[in-house]
């Protein structure tokens, strides 16, 4: 499928080039804003958090407009420019954020409030997709697990689940039923604490577009893309695996655990390879998006093939 170059919602005036992006982040320190004011909507213009250890030297950032004009988000459309077109007007303001089940801080956040206790940090990582594209994205988010043990969920928590809004009048993607709404995700409690788990709040230091999944979503860079569940309302600490969205829809082609593969391949396509998002050549698929050496631990005796 064809990338649009140039796009219509975003001037060009207002992109960072990558070059320029990454000088600057030579001479930045910490991030000075909160979180919250990603999330409210105020660009950070200069100020960023010079972090990411996370990403391979060889890795070129995508363009801030494939990242916005090439996206899954079905609520918005299932064709990859539809979110773009479409959740213009999706600012994801204001927002609050349901916090249940087994933890001691349940309540409905005001998502502003909630997160002006923590700071953002800037992570650059791959997120790669089932369909075989993938992308380096500079994120702007909290690590999941500052925020988890900022709510204090209780011993019988061993899984996380998330859930999208529902709102068809703003999402014209669920007025049809090509998933089962709300969009539904979840992690096991070791993957949700994992360092790498992200919520993210801003790409290249902007607050995210609609079709990104404002004003918070996830980002699990070892997992295949799906799990990366957007627009978040609600946050549930529960004892049992929860349903996912994909693995609802087609259980024997998306399972709970999502890890990215080259091995295990997808029913009706290869694994191996993956094309990055401007690039015509596909490379080889590293095993865990290539962040083995900090998450393969987690499924250690696990078999993969089976817990796909
Ligand atoms: N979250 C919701 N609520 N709805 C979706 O359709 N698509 C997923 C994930 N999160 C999706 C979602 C898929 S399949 C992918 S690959 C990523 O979002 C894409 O994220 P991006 O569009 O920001 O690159």
């Amino acid at each position: 499928m064809l990338i649009r170059r140039g796009s219509d919602h975003i001037p060009s005036s207002e992109i960072t080039p990558e070059a320029v992006y990454l000088n600057r982040r030579k001479f930045i320190g910490r991030l000075g804003a909160g979180a919250a004011a990603i999330a409210a909507g105020v660009p950070l213009g200069s100020q960023a958090h010079a972090a990411s250890q996370s990403r391979g030297q060889s890795d070129e950032l995508t363009p801030y407009e494939a990242i916005t004009n090439y996206n899954n988000f079905y609520e918005f459309g299932t064709d990859k420019e539809d979110p773009a077109r479409h959740a213009g007007n999706f600012t994801g303001h204001p927002w609050s954020v349901d916090v249940n089940g087994h933890v001691s801080k349940a309540a409905t956040y005001d998502l502003p409030d909630l997160l002006s206790s923590f700071t953002p940090e800037e992570r650059v990582y791959r997120l790669r997709c089932v369909e075989a594209w993938s992308m380096v994205i500079p994120w702007q988010g909290i690590p999941l697990r500052d925020v988890i043990n900022y709510l204090e969920p209780t011993s019988s928590a061993k899984y996380v689940a998330f859930q999208t809004l529902h709102d068809p009048e703003q999402m014209r993607g669920q007025r049809a039923r090509v998933l089962d709404w709300p969009y539904v995700e979840g992690l096991r409690m070791d993957e949700a604490m994992h360092p790498l788990t992200l919520l993210a709040v801003g790409i290249y230091e902007r607050p995210l577009l609609g079709q990104n999944g404002p004003p918070i979503r996830l980002v699990v860079p070892w997992k295949y893309g799906f799990k990366s569940v957007k627009s978040i309302v609600r946050i549930s600490f529960v004892e049992e695996e929860p349903p996912t969205t994909w693995n609802i829809m087609a259980p024997q082609e998306y399972g709970f655990y999502a890890n990215v593969n080259p091995e295990v391949d997808h029913p009706r396509w290869s694994q191996a390879r993956e094309r990055r998002v401007g690039e015509l050549r596909p490379r080889p698929t590293p095993m865990f998006n290539g962040y083995g050496d900090q998450v393969a631990s987690l499924y250690s005796g696990m078999d993969l093939t089976r817990y796909y």
